[in-house]
C-alpha cells in the first residue's frame, strides 16, 4: 500500500516536471524564433503565437493557384462570435497564410497547401492607423519570414487594394460558418 502510493506519487512529479519543460522547450522555441524575424519596414512586429490562432475562414485563388487560412487573435475571434465587424474593435489581428496549393498524391483529385507564400496582417488601431482606414499592414515571405516592402509606403500598395472594401471596414473574409454554433 504504502509502496503504491509513492510509487504515484513519484510518477505524478515525473509527469509534472515533464510538463514543465516542455513548455519551457515551447516558450523557448517561440521566443528565439520570433526574436530573429525583422519587423516590417513600417515598424509592424511579427504578432506573436499566431500559429495558434483560430480560424476565420479559408480561400482559393484561382488565378495564381494558391490557398489560404484567414486567422484571428482572441480579439477578432471574440468579434466574429458576437457579430462585431462594423468596425472590427481596436486590437484585432488578422492573419494570412497563403500556401501554393499541390495536390494530394494519395488522392489526386484533392488539393492541399504546399510551400508556403507568405504571412500577411492586419492590425486594427483606428487612430495609429488612421491613415490607412485604421489598419496597420504587415506581411513576410517564404518560410524564413523575410519582410516584405522596401519602406514604409509599402503599405499603401495593400491599403488600396483592400479600399473597395470600406463598407465592410476594409477586410474582404466573411467569417465561414462554424458547425455547433447555431
Ligand atoms: C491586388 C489586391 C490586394 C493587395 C495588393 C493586397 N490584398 Fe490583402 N486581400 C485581397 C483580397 C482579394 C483578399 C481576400 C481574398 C483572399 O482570401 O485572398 C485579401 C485578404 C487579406 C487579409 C485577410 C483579411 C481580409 O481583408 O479578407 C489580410 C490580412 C490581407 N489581405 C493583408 C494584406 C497585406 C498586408 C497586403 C500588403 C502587403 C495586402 N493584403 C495587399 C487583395 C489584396
Amino acid at each position: 500500500m504504502k509502496m503504491t502510493v509513492s510509487a504515484m506519487g513519484s510518477g505524478t512529479v515525473k509527469k509534472a516536471a515533464l510538463a514543465v519543460l516542455v513548455l519551457l522547450l515551447a516558450a523557448g522555441f517561440g521566443y528565439s524564433r520570433n526574436k530573429k524575424i525583422e519587423p516590417a519596414p513600417n515598424g509592424i512586429a511579427l504578432p506573436a503565437g499566431f500559429e495558434a490562432w483560430r480560424l476565420v475562414s479559408v480561400s482559393l485563388r484561382a488565378d495564381n493557384d494558391t490557398i489560404r487560412a484567414i486567422l484571428g487573435n482572441k480579439t477578432a475571434i471574440k468579434a466574429v462570435k458576437n457579430g462585431k465587424l462594423l468596425p472590427w474593435p481596436d486590437g484585432t489581428v488578422l492573419a494570412k497564410l497563403v500556401w501554393k496549393q499541390k495536390t494530394l498524391e494519395a488522392w489526386p483529385s484533392a488539393t492541399v497547401p504546399g510551400d508556403i507564400v507568405h504571412a500577411e496582417f492586419m492590425v486594427k488601431d483606428s487612430v495609429k492607423y488612421a491613415a490607412t482606414g485604421g489598419w496597420g499592414f504587415a506581411r513576410w515571405l517564404g518560410p524564413e519570414l523575410k519582410p516584405y516592402g522596401k519602406e514604409a509606403g509599402f503599405a499603401q500598395e495593400c491599403f488600396s487594394c483592400h479600399t473597395p472594401m470600406k463598407d465592410s471596414d476594409y477586410v474582404f473574409t466573411r467569417p465561414a460558418f462554424m458547425p455547433g454554433t447555431l
